[in-house]
């Protein structure tokens, strides 16, 4: 296996500064590398006050100061000049494709023979990525969830081309970052596809939660009493403020890509295009399900519409499950659970559906009918229960 000593983050925007602290927490000798200075300068501000507050509280890994830490740290504008003795690159600049492929291959030209280029993309394919490189068999990707110093899972994705030693060294690199929360947790996405495990399976919610707020709209039931069926109570923001949270401009965005790579069920529905339209973005224009104008909604959640089956949701989670696990994304169940536990915090559906999934597979026979959605379908891993030996 391949040593990795000297990392290179290029993009140190909202998600690089994170992906970098980690990697100075580990031992290694990182170059932040960004297109804007003050942006580095940020991240550098960002990680200084991180490894500081750390340091305070002795939760510095042993023997270790901040100002030791921060003296492996390098800084630079220069793409070529970065990367020149790195032994693995981790990109994290804007999600657009041309700008990915470029970077991918200016690296690869540019870097050691043995260098790895790990791209955190959330959406474009890796084989894409690394297309036209000149060593497309040491592209991988290496998905991290945001804020990286604290959620626990990195998901390493092989493109059709990444290299079995690529892999290998990107989930090393993985394993020995630490996270403030707990153990890491790196499974193998084994086929490259739309959202890789844990945005994949939680993806096809979207067609039944748009459905429920198509349905309030038209009864003219209250946001409030959708969210008090929809929300999860134990949950630190409930469903419609987290959704306002985001932007329903991202929620939209989204069910465009999986509507395009997935299926054309993921059609956004009449309320979320009429809200972009509207400008009813959610928090950054102060108005979405909710109005934001005096800070974070606080709705009363006391009356439920009685609208949403929350087994439907579970029910469609596990389905999805099932379809990866038919793909070949995947070879084991429990890795769907264990990623999405270490990624959102939330137990994932596929140990209930050991025990559920014939009601599970009836429900979505049901709903798949009544939303005019076929690909809700039960899938066969799933009717036959079949998924259960793949543990
Ligand atoms: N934000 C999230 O929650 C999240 C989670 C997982 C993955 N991602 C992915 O991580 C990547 C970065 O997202 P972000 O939210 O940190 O974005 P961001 O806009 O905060 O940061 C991107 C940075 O890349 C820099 N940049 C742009 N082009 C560059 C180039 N050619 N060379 C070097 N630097 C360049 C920009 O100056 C900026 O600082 C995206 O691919 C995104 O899909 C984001």
């Amino acid at each position: 296996m391949g040593k990795v000593d000297d990392i290179v983050i290029v993009g140190v925007g909202a998600m690089g500064k994170g992906i970098a602290q980690v990697c100075l927490l580990a031992g290694y000798n990182v170059t932040l590398m960004d297109i804007e200075a003050k942006i580095i300068e940020n991240a550098i501000s960002y990680i200084e006050k991180g490894l500081n507050k750390l340091e305070k509280k002795g939760k510095l890994p042993e023997e270790m100061k901040s100002a030791d830490i921060l003296a492996k740290m390098k800084k630079t504008t220069n793409l070529i000049e970065a990367v020149q003795d790195a032994d693995f690159v981790i990109e994290a600049i804007i999600e657009k494709l041309d700008a990915k492929r470029k970077v991918c291959s200016d690296i690869i030209d540019n870097s050691p023979d043995h260098c790895i280029f790990a791209s955190n993309t959330s959406s474009i394919r890796i084989t894409d990525i690394a297309e036209g490189c000149g060593k497309p068999e040491n592209v991988i990707g290496m998905h991290f969830f945001n804020p990286a110093p604290l959620m626990r899972l990195i998901e390493i994705i092989a493109g059709e081309k990444s290299s079995k030693k690529a892999m290998n060294i990107g989930v090393e690199v993985g394993e020995s970052l630490p996270c403030l929360r707990g153990d890491r947790y790196v499974p193998r996405v084994l086929k490259d596809n739309p959202g890789f495990i844990v945005n994949r399976v939680l993806a096809p919610g979207r067609i039944y939660s748009d459905y429920i707020y198509d349905l309030a709209d038209e009864k003219g039931i209250p946001w409030e009493q959708v969210d008090a069926d929809i929300s999860d109570p134990a949950a630190p923001m409930s469903t419609l403020v987290l959704a306002d949270f985001v932007g329903r401009d991202v929620s939209l965005h989204t069910a465009e890509y999986y509507r395009e790579t997935l299926s054309s069920d993921f059609k956004p529905g009449k309320v979320l295009k009429r809200q972009v339209v509207e400008g009813k973005l959610g928090k950054k224009t102060g108005q979405g399900f909710y109005n934001w104008s005096k800070g974070r909604p606080e709705p009363d959640l006391s009356k439920k519409a009685g609208i949403v089956n929350q087994l439907v949701f579970k029910a469609i989670q596990a389905n999805e499950g099932c379809r990866i696990l038919e793909e070949g994304v995947c070879k084991s169940w429990k890795v769907i659970d264990e990623a999405i536990l270490a990624g959102m915090n939330f137990p994932g559906p596929m140990k209930s559906a050991t025990k559920n999934y014939r009601q599970m597979a009836e429900l979505l026979e049901e709903y798949s009918e009544k939303l005019g959605k076929s690909y809700l379908k039960p899938v066969e891993l799933l009717k036959s229960g079949k998924f259960i030996d793949m543990e």
